[in-house]
């Protein structure tokens, strides 16, 4: 049973080197996931694949079901998730292109269901969120990058934004002052439901843009897609290493 998965973001709505041997379709108490569970082989390794926004990209950062998601991957047995996600680039070292392992998040988003502690309010659980990535799959991500020799940045804060317009160039100049390096849509409430279920979740974010005001003009979806195709292929590579030593590790 694969005990590791990957959610896959824009620009990774398939793993052409996943082995896939079964499609799962799970039903939660929280609603229906993006897709069904694709378990399959990635180098030899069980895997659990789950692209965000549906197979055929058709979900937006704002209506992901993140709670059946997450549900869904504990519910088949998955402990440690591997979460691919594009973003834009706010920190000077976070170049269109480029992966970067995020070590902290800002929360920017508003009325998205980020919460199992719903129904049971007998006990109110507040799980600790100092470090919201787990620090053994973040170093997993940091030694595969540094093996292949691929340029990524090995840390920084992820400001995760509502969508599903992109910012202002002064909401990015604010959330530059907050001490945010990059910007993307899905990584909250992802990373607290992972956590509120004890599953170990660390993030590969891919930089497709430069963030709003930050680069030459306005932000060109032509250029986000040429970034897109050169970072996932990175993705694509790092996840090879990566997910055999992440199956290994205790997250
Ligand atoms: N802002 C928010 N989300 C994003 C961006 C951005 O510039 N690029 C990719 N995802």
């Amino acid at each position: 049973m694969a005990e590791i998965a990957i959610i896959g973001g824009t620009g990774l709505a398939t793993l052409k080197n996943l082995k896939i041997k079964r499609r799962e379709v799970i039903r939660t108490p929280y609603g229906e996931p993006s897709g069904p569970l694709l378990h399959g082989e990635l180098c030899n390794t069980d895997v659990v694949f789950l692209p965000r926004h549906g197979r055929g990209h058709t979900i937006p950062p704002h209506m992901v079901n993140y709670r059946a998601n997450i549900w869904a991957l504990r519910e088949t047995g998955v402990q440690k998730v591997i979460a691919v996600a594009a973003v834009g680039g706010i920190r000077q070292d976070m170049e269109p292109g480029r992966l970067a392992f995020p070590d902290q998040i800002i929360d920017y988003t508003w009325s998205r269901m980020h919460t199992y502690f719903e129904q049971d309010l007998s006990h109110v659980t507040h799980v600790d969120f100092t470090d919201p990535y787990s620090p053994e799959l973040r170093s997993v991500l940091i030694e595969s990058a540094r093996s292949l020799q691929l340029e990524a940045v090995q840390d920084g804060t992820y400001g995760a934004t509502q969508g599903p317009r992109l910012e202002t160039a002064a909401e990015i100049n604010r959330m530059e002052r907050d001490g945010c390096a990059m910007v993307g849509m899905t990584g909250m409430p992802e990373a607290a439901l992972a956590r509120e279920l004890e599953l170990g979740y660390a993030c590969c974010a891919v930089i497709v843009n430069w963030a709003a005001g930050r680069g030459p003009g306005v932000i060109s979806m032509d250029d986000i897609e040429a970034s897109l195709a050169v970072g996932m292929e990175k993705v694509r590579r790092l996840l090879e290493t990566a997910i055999p030593m992440a199956a290994g590790c205790s997250a």
